[in-house]
């Protein structure tokens, strides 16, 4: 049961689009993956953030991402680690595929 005084916290994932992490456009494509994610996901209320970040502190094991509640840090993510660090830290609570 949620208590008042500590509400649930939606899912927020700072993508790093940092000048090291999207040298070379790796992290464009995720940010796109990200969006289309909300879109089509977003069951959370209040809703689920997504923010972009010009550094994250890990550049030299981009492209990185960190999802709060939690702060998890998620290294040299492509497509399918991100899926992958979706459904384990931000959906499966949900139980959304
Ligand atoms: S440039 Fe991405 S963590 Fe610093």
């Amino acid at each position: 049961m949620p208590d008042d005084a500590n509400p649930p916290q939606p899912p927020r994932v700072i993508l790093c689009l940092g000048q090291n992490c999207n040298a070379d456009g790796a992290a464009d494509p995720l940010y796109a993956q990200l969006q289309a994610v909300l879109n089509a996901h977003d069951v959370f209320d209040p809703p689920f953030t997504l923010r972009s970040a010009n550094c994250l502190d890990m550049y030299e094991f981009g492209p990185n991402a960190v999802i709060h509640p939690g702060h998890i840090r998620c290294n040299g993510l492509d497509a399918d680690g991100l899926a992958q660090v979706l459904d384990r830290y931000v959906f499966a609570e949900k139980n959304i595929d």
